[in-house]
């Protein structure tokens, strides 16, 4: 293939236009008279779900066997870039065994409701973890010389009229929450292409919003591949030109491109945007078929294994009282629920996975003695079943340990709708509460995709937090279970106690096609923590069968400015009698802000393997993006000057380790003073300050202790008192407060000399 400059330069306006979209459902358009071929495009994100005929992308129909890893709810709770890098490159093989040029994920749109029906699919509520995690993802895919889409770029935070609803974000929580994790891909990841997402953002369609996809994208992040349309997405194709939308998914069978060439020929649009979107699809395109490798190997049954041992890592232990877990071989456990034998491993939509083989926790427990199954529940009904609650109990009372299979039906969450509760089905929730009362050692097992509501939750002992783990569920859940593999992941997402405490609850979902994003940065634990909202699980939380204790945490500075970076240092020791993993979680806290800010964000990240007794001493580097926040008059990252705590924690709440910086700010936030300007903001800007100082001084005084007034007035206000009154007064009070002294003229001056100081 010739170079994409070359290829442009020889095409007609036509053949230039039929690129814009695709030839079909799946796959990119071809032009064999310049030998470029159509490459296919498929989902995504934690498998290959490959369609040849009857397409359509909601997973109605079947495609090829492939193999389901732990979708993105579960594999961020590994907290493991090199687990999240090793199903990158496993997919990025499959894809090159297949022929696909494209996997179609990772999704990281942020987790704002644990109502939002898509959140299995997403990563976290925390846009650090988000960003790391897909950086990694992506990573390992393309390694294997496959491209990513990264979805769904942005804002698309609910199902709830996904294609219409528009997300109404200010600009700081835009940057702060909503797209780091996709600067991260963009910056870190290098993704190959960004998939827009359905929603409007502040108003216009993401398909074309030229401040999306091209100002911050490209011009400010610097990514250099293609923009393709969620499937569907394109409203205004010839304005999505303009803005950046490079391809149109699916093909709009040529009409679309019609309207582009149109637009061309009469002069409302540019050629040399056409030609911009073209040459960087066949970039991308060449980027694949230059090193494409058909031959590469598949072996469903090794990545089968490999989708096990990688899902065991996610599991999260969620309580462990008594040390009810690891279950003995020689115990007699009862495994009550019909999750047990028909396990939900993955969410619905266009995700969905045709699976080479599925094993559920029944099917890995069959070697193991000591184990019976009894059903319980039906996973379609929400209401109990007298009989089998009745044979559960029954046998639950001969039981040494009973484990309860439990969590939400495909029914209550999935691509293309919101969840309208938190509540697992009545029937489940009913049998937990009942089996617990007959057998005090009950452990609760969960396969969701999203937190749910746990009334139950002070009757068992044991719960483990199981997602949707992909199709070697069972294995997974059985490591863990039995102790062959000591638990270490750890919630990447708050789970509150009801549906009313989460921070967006008042809103979620918008009014008709407005959603308000009210509670601004607060999302997830950033709100739980700075409210003193009680959770049932935090952040972050994630127990582990043996223990860990930290020491030593070392800062490189006690003092730096903005543009330098700190080190970081703290010493993690096992101090229990089993080897495990634990992740060590960094968050940094202001002591002062300028503006409203969260009590403390999540800044580093590491896991680490640890024998019993061995110690490890973890490190990590901070930078100015890690103190700061957004500032919207400088519209950039910006570091309030003062103390900052950086805090070794166990999760979101729990600080373990602390240590202060005083951190200096290299950039002056511009203010403009006028006649209204408040003394207060004066008095914080030094140099501004020294240019009224003198006048003001001699005001407070004339307030508190001066002559004859002063003294009476010096009973009913102190100095203190008079300079706190003060704080609030604009200057132009200075005029009207002098007898006279002050004129506006003078004023004016000093406002003048205020602004240039
Ligand atoms: C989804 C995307 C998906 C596409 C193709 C859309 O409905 O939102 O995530 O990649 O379909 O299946």
């Amino acid at each position: 293939m010739k170079t994409p400059k070359e290829l442009v330069a020889e095409m007609t306006l036509e053949e230039k236009c039929s690129l814009l979209s695709g030839s079909d459902f799946w796959h990119t358009q071809a032009i064999d008279r310049l030998g470029i071929p159509a490459v296919m495009l498929s989902d995504g994100p934690h498998g290959l779900r490959k369609q040849n005929d009857k397409a359509d992308h909601l997973g109605v129909n079947e495609s090829i066997k492939a193999v389901c890893f732990p979708a993105a709810c579960a594999s961020t709770a590994s907290f493991d870039r090199t687990l999240v890098r090793r199903i990158g490159e496993t997919i990025g093989d499959e894809c090159q065994h297949e022929q696909v040029a494209v996997n179609l994920g990772p999704a990281i749109n942020i987790k704002r409701s644990p109502l939002c029906g898509r959140n299995f699919e997403y990563m976290s509520e925390d846009p650090f973890l988000a960003g790391e995690l897909a950086s990694s993802l992506i990573q390992g895919t393309q390694s294997k010389h496959i491209g990513v889409s990264v979805k769904h770029f942005a804002a698309n935070n609910q199902e709830h009229r996904r294609m219409s609803s528009d997300s109404v974000i200010d600009e700081r929580t835009l940057r702060e929450i909503y797209l780091p994790a996709f600067e991260a891909a963009a910056k870190k990841g290098k993704a190959w292409t960004f998939m827009c997402s359905y929603n409007k953002l502040n108003g216009e369609y993401a398909s074309q919003h030229e401040e999306l996809l091209t100002d911050i994208l490209r011009k400010e992040w610097g990514f250099d591949g293609y923009v393709m349309s969620d499937w569907g997405a394109v409203s205004d194709r010839v304005r999505g030109v303009h803005a950046g939308l490079d391809l149109e998914m699916p093909g709009s069978g040529g009409v679309n491109d019609n309207l582009v060439l149109e637009a061309v020929k009469r002069g409302d649009l540019d050629e040399k945007d056409v030609d911009t979107c073209v040459e960087r699809i066949l970039t991308i395109t060449k980027r694949y078929l230059d090193n494409a490798k058909p031959d590469t190997p598949w072996d469903l049954e090794k990545d089968h294994a490999l989708a096990g041992a990688l899902a065991a890592d996610c599991m999260v232990l969620l309580k462990n009282e008594n040390s009810i877990l690891p279950f003995r071989p020689e115990e007699k456990v009862l495994v009550i629920g019909e999750f047990a034998v028909r396990p939900r491993f993955q969410g619905g939509g266009s995700s969905h996975i045709n699976c080479s083989s599925v094993t559920s926790l029944m099917d890995a427990l069959k070697d193991v003695p000591g184990v019976s199954y009894c059903q319980g529940y039906a996973i379609k009904d929400d209401q109990p079943s007298a009989a089998l609650t009745e044979e559960a109990l029954e046998a639950a009372k001969h039981a040494d340990k009973v484990l309860i299979v439990a969590g939400l039906p495909d029914s209550f969450e999935s691509e293309g709708y919101d969840r309208e509760h938190m509540h697992m089905p009545y029937a489940q929730e009913q049998l937990i509460s009942q089996v617990a009362k007959v057998n005090p050692n009950t452990v609760v097992l969960l396969y969701n995709g999203s937190p749910v509501e746990m009334p139950w939750v002070n009757e068992v002992k044991g719960i483990v937090e199981g997602y949707l783990a992909g199709q070697n569920v069972g294995y997974a859940n059985r490591a863990v279970l039995y102790g062959e593999v000591n638990p270490s992941g750890r919630l990447p997402e708050t789970f509150p106690v009801h549906l009313e405490d989460t921070p967006c609850y008042l809103s979620y979902g918008g009014e008709g096609n407005t959603a308000v994003y009210s509670e601004g940065v607060f999302v997830g634990y950033r709100y739980y923590t700075t409210k003193k909202q009680p959770v049932l699980f935090p952040f972050g939380h994630g127990l582990s069968y043996t223990r860990f204790s930290y020491s030593d945490l070392t800062l490189s500075a006690e003092a730096m400015k903005d543009t330098d970076t700190l080190q970081v240092s703290v010493k993690v020791t096992n101090t229990g009698d089993r080897a495990g993993k634990e992740v060590v979680q960094l968050y940094v806290a202001p002591q002062k802000s300028s503006v409203f800010r969260p009590v403390r964000e999540l800044k580093g990240f590491d896991k680490v393997e640890l024998a019993p007794g061995e110690e490890k001493t973890v490190t990590f580097t901070l930078d100015k993006r890690s103190f700061a926040y957004w500032n919207i008059t400088l519209h950039d990252w910006h570091v309030d000057t003062g103390v900052f705590d950086i805090q070794i924690c166990a999760d979101a709440e729990t600080v373990l380790l602390s240590a202060p910086v005083n951190v200096e700010s290299t950039v002056r936030v511009p203010v403009k003073y006028d006649i209204n300007s408040i003394m207060l903001d004066i008095m914080q800007d030094p140099k501004a300050y020294a240019v009224i100082r003198s006048t003001m001084d001699h005001a407070t005084s004339a307030l508190g202790t001066d002559g004859e007034q002063g003294e009476a007035a010096s009973e009913a206000i102190t100095e203190d008192m008079g300079l706190a009154m003060m704080k609030y007064m604009p200057l132009r009070g200075m005029v009207s407060f002098s007898g006279g002294q002050m004129t506006f003229d003078i004023l004016k001056q000093l406002i003048d000399q205020m602004n240039q100081a």
